[in-house]
């Protein structure tokens, strides 16, 4: 589907500026789409898609550490992209673990925090291992928390948070108790849902989390996405009203 985002129209350097003394987002989460369609429209196979796709990582976390957005968290390889055919699963692995390891020291220098959630014994054991030192090394930082969502799936967090919640004997579950029992109990929930390609799906992203989540579909594909794109995707977030069910509060009650 195609959506219009005339903020895209604009420079990167007028977007900035418009972020400048606004409530930013303290968390935004992406589910990174297109990689495929953006390689098959250039004639080349998807693994170039997911290889380029990494630049718009780079820009992205670059970016959210400059604003001061402190929790970004990237939808890299969804519970149900194992049904992907294998050499694709094996590109993306390779691709991850490259990442993992080629940019450990630069997320040290930028005191960036690298995470994942999902189900992470599925990894190749290679990649796990990499993942963990990354992990590891940069666990002290606070500037940005990095967090790749990784063989994710959303239902499979609320399975695995409930069997925990069985086996500590809990027996008063409410809200609370579920939140406590996910992934990344001590990350806020995202407050902006940005997804590339033209989606309009959730595609089994952080369920539970993202109940009150603002959304911003962008026709951009994930290789093509650059900071300008995100700032624009928080410009547009900052000019709505949240009103988690409640009245309006510009209306002062009243509408
Ligand atoms: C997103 O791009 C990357 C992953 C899901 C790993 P896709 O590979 O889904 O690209 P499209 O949607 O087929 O264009
Ligand atoms: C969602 O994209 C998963 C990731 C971005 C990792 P998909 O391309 O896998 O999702 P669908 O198939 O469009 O729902
Ligand atoms: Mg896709």
């Amino acid at each position: 589907m195609k959506v219009v985002n005339p903020l895209e129209e604009l420079s990167e350097e007028e977007l900035r500026a418009r972020l400048e003394g606004s409530a930013l987002p303290r968390h935004v989460a992406i589910i990174m789409d297109g990689n495929g369609r953006w390689a098959r429209s250039r004639g080349f196979a998807r693994i170039r898609g997911h290889q380029a796709g990494v630049k718009a990582v780079r820009e992205v976390v670059t970016a959210c550490r400059e604003i001061g957005v402190p929790y970004l968290t990237l939808y890299a390889f969804s519970s149900e992209n194992w049904e992907r055919p294998s050499l694709e699963v094996a590109a993306l692995m390779r691709l991850l673990k490259n990442y993992v390891v080629g940019e450990r020291d630069e997320l040290i220098e930028k005191e960036i925090r690298l995470r994942a959630i999902g189900r992470l014994d599925r990894l190749p054991v290679d990649v796990r291992a990499e993942l963990a030192r990354t992990m590891d090394r940069t666990a002290a930082f606070d500037r940005l928390t990095l967090t790749l969502a990784l063989s994710y799936g959303g239902r499979a967090e609320l399975v695995d948070a409930v069997r925990r919640i069985v086996v500590s004997g809990e027996e008063r579950v409410d809200e609370s108790v579920i939140s406590a029992h996910l992934y990344a109990p001590d990350h806020p929930d995202p407050d902006l849902l940005v997804r590339t390609s033209g989606e309009f799906r959730v595609s089994n992203f952080l369920l539970w989390e993202i109940a009150y989540a603002e959304m911003y579909v962008t026709n951009v594909y994930w290789p093509d996405f650059r900071a300008k794109h995100l700032y624009a995707a928080i410009v547009d977030y900052i000019d709505r009203e949240r009103r988690f069910g409640r009245v309006s509060a510009r209306a002062g009650g009243r509408g």
